[in-house]
């Protein structure tokens, strides 16, 4: 397997919680990418996105990546925002620079994991109710999902009901992927 790791999919998919438990097994690095971009740009991808606009945050989001690729260490399980691979060639780059592992959700279980999470800090869902979520959520995964699907893997999460243990699992389930490799 081509290192390092990225995770991809949409908001409230596990990428940060999976990617650090993931990380911790492996004893590996794990960067979030959203994270990273606020140590570099001194405001978290939400204030910066409402200062400067999409386009720019975009911008700014595949360098701070890029970037970070050059260092001299592979073994290190990134997590990517939820809008990276869907923009310009991002997913080429990914491919290009490692593995891609999409972490795929039905849209109405992404509405319910977003719901136990505090929307304050993502300006766009702010305030809605679960089924505005959702309604928000399903033509943004449809018109995400070309892109995500490229990855190298696909993880196809719970297909009955969400649960406390889902990212645990998820996370022991790419263990096994990587470490049969
Ligand atoms: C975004 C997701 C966020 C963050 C930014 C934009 C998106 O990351 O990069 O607010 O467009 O889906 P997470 O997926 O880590 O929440």
């Amino acid at each position: 397997m081509q290192l390092p790791i990225y995770l991809i999919g949409y908001m409230a998919a596990g990428k940060t919680t999976v990617g650090r438990l993931l990380a911790e097994r492996l004893g590996w690095r794990f960067v979030d990418l959203d994270e990273a971009f606020a140590e570099i740009h001194s405001q978290t991808p939400a204030e910066y996105i409402r200062e400067h606009g999409i386009e720019e945050f975009r911008y700014k989001e595949k360098y701070v990546l890029e970037d970070l690729a050059e260092l001299p260490i592979e073994k290190v399980v990134y997590a990517t925002g939820g809008g990276y691979p869907c923009w310009e060639d991002n997913m080429e780059c990914l491919k290009e620079l490692g593995t891609s592992i999409y972490l795929r959700w039905k849209p109405q279980h992404l509405a319910e994991r977003l719901m136990l999470t505090d929307l304050s800090t993502r300006p766009v869902l702010k305030g809605r109710t679960k089924d505005e979520l959702l309604a928000f959520i399903t033509p943004q995964l449809e018109a995400r999902e070309p892109f995500y699907m490229k990855a190298d893997y696909i993880i196809d999460a719970p297909v009955k009901d969400i649960a406390p243990e889902d990212d645990k699992n998820i996370a022991d389930m790419l263990y096994q992927i990587i470490t049969k490799q």
